[in-house]
């Protein structure tokens, strides 16, 4: 990939800080032309949906947008629009970071009552990993009747053959429609501009984006969105939660979207979730310490939470600390108490510790419940009918 300029890397491939140090995501903003999550959009949200907004987002998680009021003023106006999120395998288990998505697109469908698709972008030689990433995705709990998942590999026509028969034939053609009308509208230029690829990049990663782009538009799920009778409203609008390391993608599906005759997808985008030993980096797959995985025992998470979590400097301790910390605590009330003991010294770091261990095992072993409910059938998840 090319040197940024600015020497702060951010796209799906790669997430660094300058000089190791914070990410700037004002910065980042400015730089990818997105909005910043106001209060009046949380309160309008508040008011829409008639239920507190979730933590990630009273708690600033979801930062950056784009025409999410939009969706909102559609939604106010008694109009439908759906949700589209996803997934590639990274490794085995998910860490908390991963879920940070599937847990806020779950109250985002609770909250407005609408449709769902999950895309796992995962190639056939992983199949028992993306079962596995699936279930865990499944065990979010998303409503059954209006969630779709897909693999692409089932899902395009270059799947297997089992895939292909069980879905309806126009299915697969028109995601793949899709992908080719937005690949004629992208030169090589622009994939360099938007996702710095050099000249040793092989075609597979250049060829990639119209596979992530095309979920959405509706038409490209003619068995979810249209019956017989009922051609698919292409004028439905698509609301995308994702980390803000997907914008890129998204940036080159929002500029083509209107030249092939489609509605933009609008944006709710998240910082990212910091490592446990510190404030810069996001929680990576590869570093095992450097996350709490959600496979991880009781033991594990106090290991690495009284370990590894918050060594370095005091402030990236006090800040690390902070985020983690309010980011799972739904509590308001509480997390101002401990505030304010911990800021005058009544409350010690190793009481901060043990209430953070406690929230993060609630959370890992609800998730474990939910996971042991998920049955190996997928295709409940595969065949709704929205
Ligand atoms: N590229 C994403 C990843 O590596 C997976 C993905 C596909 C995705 N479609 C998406 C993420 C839509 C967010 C929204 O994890």
């Amino acid at each position: 990939m090319a040197e940024d300029v600015d020497s702060q890397v951010v796209n799906p491939w790669e997430v660094t800080a300058k000089d190791g140090g914070k990410i700037d995501y004002d910065k980042l903003i400015e730089k990818f032309g997105c909005q910043r999550l106001s209060d009046d959009i949380v309160q309008r949200v508040e008011r829409l949906t008639g239920r507190p907004a979730h933590v990630f987002l009273r708690r600033g998680v979801f930062f950056a947008h784009r025409d999410f009021n939009e969706i909102l003023d559609l939604y106010e106006r008694g109009e439908k629009f759906y949700l589209y999120t996803g997934r590639g395998p990274s490794s085995e288990a998910l860490h908390l970071g991963h879920l940070v998505p599937f847990m806020f697109t779950k109250y985002l469908q609770d909250a407005f009552k609408v449709p769902l698709v999950i895309q796992l972008t995962d190639d056939e030689k992983c199949m028992w990993k993306n079962l596995a990433n699936a279930k865990d995705i499944i065990a979010c709990g998303f409503d059954i009747t209006r969630t779709f998942i897909f693999s692409d590999f089932n899902y395009l026509p270059m799947g297997n053959f089992h895939a292909y028969f069980l879905l309806a034939e126009n299915c697969v053609i028109a995601f793949y429609e899709n992908m080719v009308k937005v690949a004629n509208c992208v030169t090589f230029n622009k994939v360099v501009g938007i996702f710095g690829f050099t000249p040793e990049d092989h075609i597979g990663k250049i060829s990639f984006p119209p596979v992530q782009a095309v979920p959405s538009f509706p038409s490209s799920f003619p068995h979810i969105f249209s019956n017989k009778n009922i051609k698919v409203n292409n004028n439905l609008r698509c609301l995308i939660p994702c980390a803000i390391d997907q914008d890129p993608y998204f940036r080159m599906t929002r500029d083509v979207a209107p030249r092939i005759g489609y509605q933009k997808p609008s944006l709710i985008e998240s910082s990212f979730f910091p490592a446990l030993q510190g404030e810069n980096g996001k929680m990576s797959a590869s570093d095992p310490n450097s996350a709490i995985y959600v496979t991880d025992s009781l033991k594990d998470i106090k290991n690495k939470v009284n370990r590894y979590a918050f060594s370095g400097g005091q402030d990236s301790i006090e800040n690390h600390r902070k985020f983690v910390t309010s980011v799972f605590l739904d509590d308001d009330p509480e997390l101002e108490h401990i505030k304010e003991e911990y800021g005058s010294g009544r409350m010690l770091t190793g009481q901060v510790k043990a209430r953070l261990i406690e929230v993060l095992s609630e959370l890992v072993e609800r998730h474990r419940k939910a996971r042991a409910l998920v049955t190996d059938e997928l295709d409940e998840y595969e065949s709704v009918n929205l």
